[in-house]
């Protein structure tokens, strides 16, 4: 599978930060995923780290001057904004942040960004002390003032034996904002709420009943769900992923806390997906204590926990786009029907549990997606493209329902 990044022109502008030597990694992966990477440094940043370095990483020549008598007819101060579909200045130090505020154009970086019309990210790296300035706090507030993303940096110890905020971020949460910047924003407007992950029903302090779920596939949905665009809420059960970034997550552990937490958010949402494996029931005690061996009876008695996707078909907003998940070891197509009227759904996406590579644990799925209308059984594929492939079909029942209401969501 081509990365998003494929055939994409990426400008990296590097400044003179000691984080100069972190980018040179970023540009080494933007390259093999296929980007055309062009780096452009600054005085400073060759103090720092040799464009060699980056030339060959990049595998092109790195650009300096604003002049270059060499290739003069390019016009590369223009050139390399226009013809841009990102542009990065990473790490942004607070003078270039200050000069890029004050819509400078002295230098090849700051008329690059000037020229560009594609989206501009900016990843301060500075000194806890310079990066609070109110100067820069001001200069960093105008810049996204002019549209361009400003991430905030990380905080930790810093070169300067310093702690505070001033840290390049890590390559996974810049990645995720990149990504969003090269993606079609088909889901702009949406707001989208996921579950994911198992849900664990607690016998005792020791001990709980939970599934295979790993997550993998309702992460996938939020990662791909903020690159194009929507705002993401993400009710997880216990898993080993990190927060996507750009996601706001909350975290439960039982069927009722994931109910409490969607019932909270699901007014709010115009699409909810619920990719959660969710325990239909629950021990009908929880015992305070541990369970010794002596007192176990051979039996547990259990109770229903809410079927909390039944309970959104029933009250689906006007507009609404619902969709379920199913997990099924045979008759998928007749099971997913079922599940797709009785909980009022306007998506379900069928997984057969019994297969090494689809559904529980792995990272590659194959889902029959079925509506009123149609039927699919989308490609074996990776859990990120089957996701993709979700949102296709959300985004097209977005657009049959404005179409038959003329317009507006
Ligand atoms: N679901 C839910 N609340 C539950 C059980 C399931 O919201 N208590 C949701 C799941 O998140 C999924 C869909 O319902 O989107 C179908 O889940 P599945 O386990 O396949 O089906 P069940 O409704 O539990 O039916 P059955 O176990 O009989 O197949």
């Amino acid at each position: 599978m081509r990365s998003s990044f494929a055939g994409k022109n990426i400008v990296v502008g590097v400044t003179g930060s000691i984080a100069a030597f972190k980018v040179a990694g970023w540009v080494s992966t933007l390259a093999k995923e296929e980007a055309q990477v062009s780096v452009i440094m600054t005085r400073s940043a060759r103090e720092f780290i040799a464009p060699l370095t980056f030339a060959a990483l990049s595998g092109n020549p790195v650009h300096g001057e604003m002049f270059d008598p060499v290739r003069a007819e390019r016009m590369d101060h223009i050139a390399l904004g226009r013809d841009a579909d990102l542009v990065l200045v990473a790490p942004a130090t607070a003078d270039t942040i200050a000069r890029l505020a004050g819509g400078l154009a002295d230098d090849l970086l700051t008329t690059t960004v000037l020229a560009a019309r594609a989206p501009v990210v900016v990843c301060p790296a500075m000194n806890s002390r310079m990066y609070l300035h109110p100067a820069t706090q001001d200069n960093i507030g105008r810049l996204k003032k002019f549209g361009y993303q400003v991430l905030t940096p990380a905080a930790g110890m810093m070169a300067c034996r310093e702690e505070g905020p001033g840290r390049l971020p890590e390559w996974e949460d810049v990645q995720e904002i990149l990504l969003r910047a090269v993606t079609e924003q088909d889901l702009v407007g949406e707001r989208v709420l996921i579950t994911a992950g198992p849900t664990r029903e607690h016998l005792d302090p020791a001990r709980f009943l939970s599934n295979r779920s790993s997550g993998k596939m309702g992460y996938a949905l939020a990662r791909t769900a903020f690159r194009r665009g929507a705002e993401v809420h993400l009710v997880s059960g216990p898993v080993a992923l990190p927060c996507p970034a750009g996601v706001r997550r909350v975290s439960i552990q039982t069927a009722r806390e994931m109910h409490a937490a969607v019932s909270q958010l699901a007014d709010a949402a115009s699409v909810i997906v619920k990719a959660a494996a969710v325990a239909d029931f629950r021990p009908a005690v929880e015992e305070r204590e541990k369970v010794k061996k002596d007192r176990a009876g051979l039996s547990l008695e259990l109770s229903r926990n809410p079927d909390i996707l039944h309970e959104l078909g029933q009250t689906k907003k006007e507009g609404q786009i619902l969709v379920g998940f199913a997990a099924e070891s045979s008759n998928l197509e007749a099971e997913g029907r079922k599940k797709l009227a009785t909980k009022n759904l306007d998506l379900i996406a069928v997984n057969n549990i019994c297969s090494d590579s689809t559904g529980f644990e792995c990272d590659t799925n194959q889902i029959l997606l079925i509506d009123r209308e149609r039927e699919v059984l989308l490609p074996m594929t990776g859990k990120e493209q089957t996701a993709d492939m979700i949102w296709d079909r959300v985004v097209e029942l977005r657009r049959q329902r404005q179409e038959m209401s003329g317009g507006g969501r």
